[in-house]
């Protein structure tokens, strides 16, 4: 494993155990004395109806800078995976949101947090999910099992970006979509302008460019890419939501 995939572990591990206010995916970063609510980063970016319908352990964990169930606009009977999945909130959303019918998988590489994730869906009763140990640059579900991929300020802590997309795309069906809420940097800031405004671990120096993943997502195979800024959570950089679809085989003779 990495150096830097492993601070993010480890950082990971330590937020599993003190809470979600441990506010590690922030422009602070995750520094355990900073403990501190940021309206850019977890729980409040979630409607009062998702708060509501999950275990308020679950909500509490949450780490993320979007929600991106409500950009991944789910349906009954749908298959969904969740690229590190921490404590498992947007899981757990997901498997409400498709029912009996459809299921939710969650990955995360950082035990502490799947142990969490798997206690939050006890609570929750939720019997449609599923929590995997795996890195997401290197998944543990096979080919075209999933229809959407959603992901919440995760892609951002990888140190392999593309494999990341390219490992979304296989385990997507034809036809199948990402849903992600992630930070995307402005064009203009360079990758040293980008770690000035807060650290790798804490979602912000690992950010890409809007055309960088852009472009990433077409290489991996994937048409309709949009990433669109929604929050500003530090100079220059964005809590963004990014969409895209994995295509169709074309008909023979086109
Ligand atoms: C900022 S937290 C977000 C957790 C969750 N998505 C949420 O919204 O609360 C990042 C999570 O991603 C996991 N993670 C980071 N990099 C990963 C990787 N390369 N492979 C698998 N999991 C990873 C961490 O263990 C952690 O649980």
């Amino acid at each position: 494993m990495d150096e830097v995939r492993e601070q993010v572990r480890q950082r990971y591990a330590l937020a599993a155990v003190l809470g979600g206010d441990a506010g590690c995916c922030s422009a602070g970063g995750c520094a355990p004395e900073s403990i501190a609510v940021d309206e850019r980063f977890g729980a409040g970016l979630y409607s009062a109806q998702d708060a509501v319908s999950i275990p308020a352990e679950a909500l509490a964990a949450s780490l993320g800078c979007g929600n991106p169930i409500a950009v991944a606009e789910l349906n009954a009977g749908e298959r969904v995976l969740d690229l590190g999945s921490g404590g498992g909130i947007d899981v757990l959303l997901s498997a409400r949101r498709v029912g009996p019918d459809g299921f939710a998988y969650g990955v995360d590489m950082t035990d502490e947090m799947l142990d969490l994730a798997r206690a939050n869906a006890t609570k929750a009763g939720a019997t449609n999910v599923e929590f995997l140990k795996g890195t997401i640059e290197d998944l543990p579900l096979g080919d075209a099992v999933v229809d959407v991929v959603i992901s919440n300020c995760v892609v951002n802590l990888s140190t392999d970006k593309s494999a990341v997309l390219s490992e979304a795309f296989r385990v997507l069906v034809p036809g199948g979509r990402v849903g992600i809420s992630d930070v995307v940097a402005e064009d203009r800031l360079t990758p040293d302008q980008r770690a000035e405004r807060g650290s790798y671990v804490g979602c912000i120096a690992g950010a890409l460019s809007r055309t960088e993943y852009l472009d990433g997502l077409v290489r991996a195979g994937f048409t309709d890419a949009e990433v669109t800024f929604t929050h500003e959570v530090a100079d220059g950089m964005h809590g963004a939501v990014v969409r895209a679809r994995k295509p169709l085989p074309q008909p023979r003779g086109t």
